[in-house]
């Protein structure tokens, strides 16, 4: 199945599950994207395409939402999977964060959805970012909160509905 891996990622984080992703898939046939320099990507000769971005303040990368109004007739014809990045640690939050990132109709219509958890490299970021993190999301330190027993779910999700 020839797949199309699409992310955009502000610290690297998304580009990271991305690679893993490819990695762990059992196809061969497999192209991975960073969209911020490909935002004319054609997803037309794919079977799967997976699209996997990160939350900032609630919102995904706006070049992935862009990407998905443009493209929501083609990417409601092939097998697809939606994951973001972030740290939220509330569940219920998490959800709504999938939920909101991606077109709805896009979103029920994935065979695989997942929120697989963020990084925070303190030192990378601005000043105001670094200020969001330490007092409002509670960071005081660099840390990986990325879940790969559910990436390794979503991966296997995918493949089982796409046989
Ligand atoms: C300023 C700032 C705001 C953030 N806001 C959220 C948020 O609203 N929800 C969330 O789950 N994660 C949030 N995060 C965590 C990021 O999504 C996380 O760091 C992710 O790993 C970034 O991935 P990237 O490097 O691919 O962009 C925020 C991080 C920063 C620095």
């Amino acid at each position: 199945m020839k797949t199309a891996i699409i992310y955009t990622t502000t610290y690297g984080t998304t580009e990271k599950v991305a690679n893993y992703i490819a990695e762990k898939l059992h196809y061969k046939n497999i192209d991975v994207v960073e969209l911020k320099h490909n935002t004319d990507f054609d997803v037309s000769p794919y079977d799967i395409v997976i699209l996997g971005a990160s939350v900032y303040l609630g919102d995904i990368q706006h070049t992935m939402s862009n990407f998905c109004k443009r493209n929501l007739e083609v990417l409601l014809t092939k097998k697809i999977g939606l994951f973001i990045c972030g740290i939220e640690p509330e569940l219920v939050r998490q959800d709504t964060e999938l939920e909101m990132a991606f077109p709805l109709n896009l979103y029920n219509y994935a065979l695989a959805t997942a929120f697989v958890g963020g990084e925070i490299n303190l030192e990378a970021l601005n000043a105001s970012q670094k200020f969001i993190t330490t007092s409002l999301l509670g960071i005081k330190e660099s840390a990986s909160f990325i879940q790969y027993d559910l990436i390794d779910i979503f991966i296997n999700q995918l493949q089982i509905a796409s046989e």
